[in-house]
């Protein structure tokens, strides 16, 4: 059994997994640059991204969408299944926590619960859950059902979730007679290690999206360029909150490019934003601005191609981008100005070295008192 730590003194970071050659820097020169989506590198990289002090890896999923020149580019694509590669990565790594997306949408409650409980025992409490509705009427299509609109998806989430929860606790058969689920018996054995339950994280910040991370999680990913983008964040969360009572950390997405020369980070940025595709920019920005609320609000004011153009840039992402101390910098600014405890971090040109050359980054942390290396907790979050 393991307990969730209640210490948010420090900062944690997380890393973004490749899902894709390219993550939300639709660029091709970076697609060039990346390394191939093989099991030899992939490995290597987690185990890196372990080595360099990162608490836990993400792997995030969809199951569809007509993304014809972005997969052609190598953009978002190719995107292997998060709880296979999850078991993989877990498999192949020690102690860092691996955080894997399963659609509420779509499975049953006992999919998800099962397959959790085989990842969280199996890893002895490495596993978390990316809990996502799923926003796309091509995935529904896919699995021949009608696409449910957005309030309703958190509606069913909850019921999901709620189930999932009873699942992985109660040893007995359960009976539930749900509006949208019905489920009668239990599942086999195991049960998750981690308790109450495994980690529970969720990016949604609508209302809606809001008010189930209050009920259910213990992270919010969010996207916030600033730190007063990430207060106006924590303040919505802490109203959902105080309705639950429920412990919820904001987590920013940050996007990493760090060098030592200083002035040189910003130039290779600048370069690799030149090279953005458009047409694979605006295959993916057609599934996400079309769907979701909070990254439409974002790009509401400008015009279409403009908004296309910042989306495929990383427009709406915490920047770390910079020299090691200046990154650092960064960082424990927003420690001590909002509240932040995790960051999910993002590089666009991800590799083994990429990850190293962010090693400083964490030296200075510590220096600062605000980061310890994860092996010497015994938690991944
Ligand atoms: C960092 C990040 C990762 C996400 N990962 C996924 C994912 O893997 N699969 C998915 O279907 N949606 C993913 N989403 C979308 C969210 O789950 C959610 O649908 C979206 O943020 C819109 O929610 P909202 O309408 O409540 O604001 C992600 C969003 C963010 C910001």
């Amino acid at each position: 059994m393991k307990s969730r730590p209640s210490d948010d003194s420090e900062l944690h970071l997380g890393y973004f997994f490749p899902s894709g050659k390219t993550n939300f820097l639709y660029s091709d020169e970076a697609a060039q640059r990346t390394p191939d989506m093989t099991k030899a590198n992939l490995v290597e990289l987690a185990q890196a991204a372990e080595r360099t002090g990162f608490d836990s890896l993400f792997i995030a999923d969809n199951w569809s969408g007509h993304q014809r020149a972005a997969e052609l580019g190598g953009h978002q694509a190719p995107a292997y299944h998060a709880p296979l590669l999850a078991m993989a990565l877990l498999t192949a790594t020690e102690h860092i926590g691996v955080i894997s997306t399963f659609h509420t949408t779509h499975h049953k409650p006992a999919h998800v619960a099962r397959m959790g409980a085989t990842l969280d025992a199996f890893s002895n409490g490495r596993w978390g859950w990316n809990v996502v509705t799923g926003f796309s009427a091509d995935e529904s299509a896919l699995f021949g059902e009608d696409f449910v609109e957005h309030d309703k998806r958190y509606h069913m989430a909850a019921e999901f979730t709620d189930i999932v929860f009873k699942l992985w606790s109660e040893i007995e058969p359960i009976d539930v007679e749900g509006e949208y689920y019905k489920v009668h018996g239990r599942i086999k054995m195991p049960r998750p290690v981690q308790q109450p339950n495994p980690l529970l994280v969720s990016a949604g910040a609508s209302p809606a999206g809001a008010a189930f991370a209050a009920q259910f999680c213990d992270q919010l990913v969010t996207l916030a360029s600033d730190e007063d983008a990430l207060r106006a964040v924590d303040t919505r969360l802490a109203e959902a909150t105080a309705a639950t009572g429920r412990r919820v950390a904001t987590c920013p997405f940050a996007i990493a490019l760090v060098r030592e020369e200083e002035g040189r980070a910003e130039e290779e940025w600048e370069q690799l934003r030149k090279s953005v595709n458009p047409a694979a920019t605006k295959e993916i920005a057609a599934d996400v601005l079309g769907s979701i609320e909070s990254s439409r609000a974002q790009y509401e004011s400008m015009g279409e191609e403009q908004a296309t153009m910042a989306f495929g840039g990383a427009g709406s992402m915490l920047k770390l981008i910079g020299t090691p101390e200046q990154v650092a910098e960064k960082l424990i600014s927003i420690k001590k100005n909002t509240a932040a405890t995790n960051l999910l971090v993002n590089f666009p040109l991800w590799s083994p070295e990429e990850l190293e050359g962010f090693a400083p980054v964490f030296a200075h942390l510590r220096e600062a008192g605000v980061w310890t290396p994860p092996e010497t907790r015994d938690y991944s979050w």
